[in-house]
């Protein structure tokens, strides 16, 4: 067995889970990794609270090595949404997103525009498709503007960005912040090509909730003002009482306390899982499965609305069915979890979604289509 075969049959959830998009069902060593630490930290040993501890800076480095980041720009993270509110409210300038994006981005943007009393000011995108191309970014682009804040990969519509492109395209005078929700660890990119990078574990890296993370690069550090900075952002590794020290130079400004107790551990098995596995080798197995599904949701003549190019997508492949309701419901009869919102059911699976997963998703495709053929 390689490490690969180990990481597969890790997953080893009963089958029908296709929602990674939403939630990641907990890995086998996360779940262990857990228990330990609730062990450790009963006992009151100095040495056994240490260890437990020991997991952030094991994360840090892991995150890094996986963006190719300095370990000193990581800093962990209560969520993604927290990390982008530290990017985006120290922002001025004009400030491109898509009006489509996940709130995190979204109505974090519009709230840190509001709190600016007209520093930041939105520029909005809202392409036909909901796709955030390197075309329509330019279309936007003017002296104004100072960065860009862009999922890597799009929770609706499963677009995949051009991250080199967008780079390239806005220049190393303004920045690219870049939401990899929705792609950390199932997708081997440049993540380097980002001034700010967010993302978090529980989805992907089943590793729970609480596993969140930010890489501030340096040029970041200089355009963007650590406002949110709480008592753990100042310079030093130390407490800062009867004095109000100016936030750190470092990453770290973009904290506001120490992180969940349990979180880091949870966090450093799941980047252990996937460095060792291989990212290119879990997106490559990713994108075997995707196109697995497209092939079951055309044979079942569904519309797919979401991103079919391999370079260009991830793990969402994004429905448009006649009757979204009726679906959702023979999905959820036949066991398959999937997230239906609105009239759009999206489906995502991971590199580990096994056959018997997929031929559940067949059948119930194969028994929805029959039986509208019939009531028709
Ligand atoms: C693209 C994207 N960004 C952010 C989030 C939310 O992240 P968090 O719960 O860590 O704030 C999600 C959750 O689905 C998402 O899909």
């Amino acid at each position: 067995m390689n490490a690969f075969d180990d990481y597969q049959g890790s997953f080893d959830l009963a089958p029908g889970y296709l929602d990674w998009a939403a939630f990641g069902p907990l890995s086998p060593s996360v779940r262990a990794r857990s228990a330990a630490d609730v062990d450790l930290l009963a006992d009151g040993r100095a040495s056994s609270i240490a260890r437990v501890g020991e997991s952030v800076a094991q994360s840090q480095r892991l995150i890094a090595e996986l963006i190719g980041a300095d370990v000193a720009d990581v800093t962990l993270q209560p969520s993604s949404t927290h990390a982008l509110m530290h990017a985006l409210f120290g922002l001025s300038g004009t400030v491109i997103a898509g009006v489509g994006e996940f709130p995190s981005v979204s109505l974090t943007l519009h709230r840190a525009a509001t709190a600016s009393r007209g520093d930041l000011v939105p520029r909005w995108l809202a392409p036909a498709d909901g796709r955030i191309t390197t075309d329509a970014v330019a279309d936007a682009l003017d002296e104004d503007v100072t960065a860009l804040v862009v999922s890597h990969v799009d929770f609706r519509t499963g677009y995949r960005v051009d991250l080199a492109g967008l780079r390239a395209l806005i220049g190393p005078h303004r920045l690219l912040i870049v939401d990899a929700v929705q792609s950390f660890g199932v997708v081997d990119d440049d993540y380097a090509a980002a001034d700010v990078v967010v993302g978090h574990a529980y989805k992907w890296m089943r590793a729970g909730r609480g596993t969140a993370f930010a890489r501030f690069a340096p040029r970041a550090r200089e355009r963007i003002v650590p406002l949110l900075s709480g008592r753990t952002g100042t310079p030093g590794n130390r407490l800062p009482v009867d004095e109000l020290p100016a936030a750190a130079a470092s990453a770290q400004a973009f904290t506001v306390s120490t992180p969940d107790t349990f979180a880091p551990g949870r966090l450093a098995a799941g980047l252990r899982d996937v460095r060792d596995a291989g990212v290119a080798t879990i997106e490559s197995r990713l994108a075997d499965n995707v196109d697995r599904v497209l092939e079951i949701v055309d044979r079942a003549g569904i519309a797919v609305v979401s991103s079919r190019d391999r370079a260009r997508r991830a793990g969402i492949v994004s429905l448009a069915p006649e009757d979204p309701a009726g679906l959702s419901a023979a999905l959820a009869d036949a066991g398959v979890a999937v997230t239906t919102r609105g009239a759009a059911i999206r489906i995502a699976p991971h590199a580990g979604t096994d056959a018997d997963t997929l031929q559940l998703l067949d059948e119930a495709l194969t028994a929805f289509g029959n039986e509208t053929f019939i009531s028709a």
